[in-house]
C-alpha cells in the first residue's frame, strides 16, 4: 500500500482545501493508498509531524465543507527555516515513510520544494496555487479566480461611494511581482485606470485621463486599480519617516493617490483602499473549486503513473502536466504587454500605461 504525503506551502488562498479533498478522495477510493497530511508545509517535515487523512475520517469532520472552505486545514508557512535546514527537511520525507509527495504551492514554494526533491530524490508532484497567477505554464492557478471575484466585488461597491462624492478611488490590489490580478479584476470591475508592474506609465498620463473623464465626458468619479508590485514611474522615493521616527515605505496605492490629488491642484478628492489579505480569504469560486478538484485528481494520477518532477497545469481548458524544472526556470510569469486583455482594456479607453513605440 502506497503512502503519499500532501502539504500546502506559501501564502494561503481559496481552493487549497478543495485540492486536499480531491487528493484524499481519489487516492483512497480509487487506489486505496494512505494519505498523510503534513502540517505547516516543510515545518511538518522538519518536525516529522503528520496526520492520516482518510476520506471517511474527513467526512466525520465534514468532507464536503472542504470543497468550499477557505484557507488550508493543513496550515502553511512561507519560507521558515527550510533552506537553512535542507538536510533535515529532506530526511523528514524518508522518516515519514513517504512514497511520494503532492505539494500545493506558488512559484516560490514550488521552487524550494523542487530543489529539496532534486537533492533528496523525492518523488514530487506539484499543484499550482496563488492569487497572483504568476506560475508559468499554467493559465490559471488555484485561488486566482476567487481573488479576482473578491476584487471585482470591491470595485463595484467602491464605485457607488466614488460616484456619490465625485471622488477618485485608488484601489491597491495584491500581485507582488505581476499584474494579472489588477488586469483581470480591473477589466471585470470597470476600472478607468489599471497600473501594473509590466507596463510603464506616467503620472501625467493618469492625471490627463482622469481630467478627460471629468471635463470631456462628465464622469466626475474614477476608479484606479494599482497592483502592489507596480513601481513609481520615475523611481521616486516612497520612503518616509513616520510619527515614531521609523523609516517606512509608503504603499504604491498611497503614492498614486497623493500624486493624483497634487496634479489636480487638490481640486479632486481622492481616497485609497488597500484590499490586502481580504483578497486571500473566503470561499473559492466555482471555477476554483472545479480546477482544484481536477488538479487534485490529476496529481494523484501522476503519482500512479510514476510521473514525478511534474506540476499539473491548466492549458486551453484541459489539465496537463509540465516539468517542475521548466516552471522553476521561468518564474514568475508576467503579464505580456501585448496580452489580449491589455488590448481589451485599451480598446475600452482604460489608461493602462504608455503604449510602446513601434
Ligand atoms: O503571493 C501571494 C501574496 O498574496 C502576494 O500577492 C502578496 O504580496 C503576498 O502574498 C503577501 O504575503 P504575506 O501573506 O506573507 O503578507
Amino acid at each position: 500500500k502506497k503512502r503519499i504525503g500532501i502539504l500546502t506551502s506559501g501564502g494561503d488562498c481559496p481552493g487549497l482545501n478543495a485540492v486536499i479533498r480531491a487528493v484524499v478522495s481519489h487516492a483512497t477510493l480509487t487506489y486505496e493508498w494512505e494519505v498523510l497530511g503534513i502540517p505547516y508545509a516543510t515545518q511538518g517535515l522538519l518536525e516529522r509531524k503528520s496526520e492520516i487523512l482518510n476520506v471517511h475520517g474527513l467526512e466525520l469532520h465534514g468532507l464536503d465543507p472542504l470543497l468550499s472552505m477557505g484557507g488550508t486545514i493543513l496550515g502553511s508557512i512561507n519560507k521558515g527555516d527550510t533552506e537553512a535546514r535542507a538536510e533535515e527537511a529532506i530526511a523528514g520525507y524518508r522518516e515519514l515513510g513517504l512514497d511520494a509527495l503532492i505539494a500545493i504551492g506558488g512559484e516560490g514554494s514550488l521552487a524550494i520544494l523542487y530543489k529539496l526533491a532534486q537533492k533528496g530524490g523525492w518523488k514530487l508532484v506539484g499543484v499550482p496555487k496563488t492569487i497572483d497567477n504568476d506560475v508559468p505554464f499554467t493559465e490559471r492557478s488555484v485561488g486566482f479566480d476567487s481573488a479576482v471575484n473578491t476584487i471585482t466585488d470591491a470595485l463595484y461597491r467602491l464605485s457607488f461611494t466614488a460616484a456619490s462624492h465625485d471622488r477618485v478611488m485608488v484601489v491597491e490590489v495584491m500581485g507582488r511581482d505581476v499584474g494579472h490580478l489588477a488586469l483581470h479584476a480591473g477589466i471585470a470591475g470597470g476600472a478607468d485606470v489599471i497600473l501594473i508592474p509590466e507596463i510603464p506609465y506616467s503620472i501625467a498620463g493618469v492625471c490627463r485621463h482622469i481630467d478627460n473623464l471629468r471635463n470631456q465626458w462628465g464622469r466626475k468619479f474614477a476608479i484606479v486599480v494599482v497592483a502592489e508590485g507596480a513601481k513609481t514611474p520615475d523611481g521616486e522615493s516612497r520612503v518616509y519617516t513616520d510619527a515614531h521616527g521609523e523609516v517606512r515605505l509608503r504603499g504604491i496605492g498611497e503614492y498614486i493617490t497623493d500624486q493624483i490629488a497634487r496634479c489636480s491642484g487638490n481640486h479632486v478628492e481622492t481616497r485609497v483602499t488597500v484590499l490586502g489579505h481580504v483578497q486571500r480569504g473566503g470561499t473559492p469560486s466555482a471555477l476554483d473549486r472545479l480546477m482544484a478538484t481536477a488538479f487534485g485528481k490529476a496529481a494523484v494520477d501522476l503519482v500512479a503513473r510514476e510521473q514525478f518532477g511534474q506540476m499539473v497545469a491548466w492549458q486551453n481548458g484541459q489539465v496537463v502536466s509540465v516539468p517542475l524544472e521548466d516552471v522553476f526556470h521561468n518564474s514568475p510569469r508576467p503579464v505580456k504587454p501585448d496580452d489580449f486583455l491589455v488590448q481589451t482594456a485599451r480598446g475600452l479607453g482604460v489608461y493602462i500605461g504608455e503604449v510602446a513605440e513601434v
